[in-house]
């Protein structure tokens, strides 16, 4: 039996998988059992954000795995308490809830939300207000927080208190916040739903209408934050900071981590015993994530992640299959003008290159560490295949 069959004969089949058994990778260069390489244009969906067994992340994670492995939020590590300040300075907030994935991270920020509310104006005000087209995790609850009708099937009863405001809709906005509101959430980008950037003025008048009624902000960033988009976060871009912001994928540089950010105003809302996850701020986690922040946070690094995407841009349009490109940084969609996005994305792992789609889009969110000998490389290949 080959890996495949075997996986398929004991793994759930709840993904579409393609045909591939990546096996060792290093860099920006994935190999798959069979020797073959592959660039990597997806960083295991913006994950390995330091490509493929970076050396210093690799060093970091192995010497914590030597030094102690897990122990219990019953306790502190140094390592935690080292890392939460380098996030919490970093991100420009108080405090941090770690969890292991980008849902657990928005379920805290929900929670979150839902007792800050509750605490200050009792029960009732509990409705988070949601993007349509936005995607929040796969947990019942990110999922009943998710505004696509395709993600609201076979789970029923679904969590009550999500309603879903068109983006980029101020009217729609203003007719669903009520009294029943304690927060509106929102990707600046929606990743998943086909990157597309909120408008400006719309992300305004989200922060307006919230600070008026201490409705609380929450950013998911699990997809735009930590350097992808050539800011540490994508708020920046806006010129505007979360009262909580949610991060997960490439923070640690492709081992489970989520954390919960929280501003000032609700740093200190959940007490002993309101929320807790027994994997939460893992050390080896936590040794991977200062990894990234060392590398994020060294002299020039996002400007170049900046530029690099803008390079990315100029080849990409002058590609005559190109219709469009959005995104920010090296979070990237690519509208097609004839060809089939899934299409191109498998006829890119035969040709050796790693893509990724986003709705009818090609989605490119390369490591950060991409060369642009390597960016060359696969966009010659990419420019084959669209030709
Ligand atoms: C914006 C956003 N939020 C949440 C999630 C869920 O993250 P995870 O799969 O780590 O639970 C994703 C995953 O794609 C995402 O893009």
């Amino acid at each position: 039996m080959n890996t495949i069959e075997q996986f398929n004969k004991y793994v759930m089949h709840s993904y579409g998988r393609y045909d591939l058994v990546p096996e060792h990778g290093n860099g920006e260069i994935m190999t798959d059992e069979d020797g073959k390489e592959y660039i990597d244009f997806g960083s295991g969906i913006g994950t390995n954000s330091l490509g493929f067994c970076n050396d210093e992340w690799v060093e970091a994670i192995c010497y914590q795995a030597k030094k102690i492995q897990h122990t219990s939020n019953y306790y502190y590590t140094k390592v935690q308490a080292d890392f939460a300040k380098t996030l919490c300075e970093t991100a420009g907030f108080s405090k941090v809830f770690f969890g292991n994935s980008g849902a657990e991270a928005n379920e805290c920020a929900i929670k979150l939300a839902r007792k800050y509310s509750f605490d200050k104006y009792g029960a009732g005000r509990h409705k988070i207000l949601t993007l349509v087209n936005s995607f929040h995790g796969r947990t019942l609850c990110t999922l009943s927080a998710t505004g696509q009708d395709v993600f609201h099937n076979y789970f029923f009863p679904f969590v009550e208190g999500f309603d879903y405001v068109e983006a980029n809709n101020i009217a729609d906005l203003h007719a669903k916040i009520d009294d029943t509101v304690c927060a509106v959430m929102f990707e600046y980008i929606q990743g998943e739903g086909g990157v597309l950037p909120l408008e400006k003025e719309f992300v305004d008048e989200i922060f307006k209408i919230c600070a008026e009624k201490d409705i609380l902000t929450i950013a998911d960033e699990v997809q735009t934050g930590v350097g992808r988009t050539g800011k540490f976060l994508a708020g920046e871009h806006f010129g505007k900071k979360a009262d909580i912001t949610t991060l997960a994928k490439g923070l640690a540089g492709g081992i489970p981590i989520g954390a919960c950010l929280a501003g000032e105003k609700c740093a200190d809302v959940f007490t002993p015993g309101t929320h807790a996850s027994t994997f939460g701020g893992n050390p080896i986690c936590c040794a991977g994530g200062q990894a990234v922040l060392n590398k994020l946070n060294s002299a020039g690094f996002l400007d170049e992640v900046a530029k690099k995407g803008e390079y990315f841009r100029e080849k990409l349009l002058a590609m005559p299959e190109v219709k469009s490109v959005s995104g920010k940084g090296l979070m990237i969609g690519i509208e097609l003008k004839t060809k089939n996005a899934a299409d191109v994305v498998k006829a890119g792992l035969q040709n050796g290159l790693m893509l990724l789609t986003a709705k009818t889009k090609v989605r490119l969110l390369p490591p950060l560490t991409i060369t642009y000998e390597e960016i060359d490389k696969g966009l010659a290949i990419l420019a084959k295949l669209l030709s």
